[in-house]
């Protein structure tokens, strides 16, 4: 896979030389590479910005030098893929966004600043526009590292499968409780069932602690979930229990 991210602030991008990225790039299983936009600007002051036509607060980013960035990256590579804005207006990023985009064999990312990103560049230029949360970030950057790390750590080889299987959101739940040793810390314990020894009570006990923990704190992403009648009963109940509402 091939990331290309476009940003006025390539010195951020460093974050993404750390860690399990930064193994992934090692051995092969991703390449990103970082193109400072102003070196794509064609007045004397490398300026890449200018003021809002009709008036207003803040600079727009003009659109030359992003579509001149785009055209020498497709020049360099023409692998097509995908050119993703990062903006707080786009599509909520998720899990299942990270998995479509681990498809991909390349995105381009434009990392949006100030007031936003001149409209011809999500006309032309842009294929998708991606928002990592509900909240305003200062730009694009963290947000396109944040994109960057869900999807590489997806990536075939990076992680062992079925670390990225279970976890959270994979299977439209979120995790289950997690312990290590000690087996006693400052008077807390461990549950006895992880310590038994037997596999099929612990993924029963894994499996209803999913439900659990899911129900009580996201229980918007059960209806999405795949459930046996057997643990639909099981979480109305719970829910009864707790004066929940719930519709599944
Ligand atoms: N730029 C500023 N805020 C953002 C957000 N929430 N997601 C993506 N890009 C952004």
């Amino acid at each position: 896979m091939l990331i290309d991210i476009i940003t006025i602030f390539p010195g951020m991008f460093s974050a993404l030389e750390e860690s399990i990225v930064r193994r992934a790039v090692l051995e092969g299983h991703v390449q990103i590479s970082v193109t400072d936009l102003r070196d794509h600007a064609t007045g004397k002051h490398r300026s890449v910005d200018d003021y809002p036509y009709g008036g207003g607060p803040g600079m727009v980013m003009q659109p030359e030098p992003f579509f001149l960035a785009v055209e020498r990256l497709r020049e360099v590579d023409a692998t097509v893929g995908k050119v993703i804005l990062l903006c707080p207006q786009g599509e909520k990023f998720t899990q299942r966004k990270a998995e479509e985009l681990s498809r991909t064999e390349r995105l381009i990312l434009l990392c949006g600043h100030y007031e936003g990103v001149d409209e011809r560049v999500r006309e032309k230029l842009v294929d998708e526009e991606v928002s990592i949360g509900d909240f305003v970030l200062t730009g694009g950057e963290i947000a396109a590292m944040a994109l960057t790390d869900a999807v590489v750590r997806l990536l075939p080889g990076v992680l062992p499968e079925q670390s990225v299987e279970d976890e959270s959101f994979a299977t439209g739940l979120l995790e289950y409780p997690q312990y290590t040793r000690p087996p006693e810390f400052r008077g807390m314990g461990v549950p006895d069932v992880l310590i038994s020894g037997n596999h099929k009570l612990i993924r029963e006990w894994r499996r209803e602690q999913s439900l659990l923990r899911t129900l009580y704190r996201r229980p918007d992403l059960l209806s999405g979930a795949d459930l046996s009648d057997k643990e639909k009963q099981m979480l109305k109940d719970a829910a009864l229990r707790h004066g929940m509402t719930l519709e599944l």
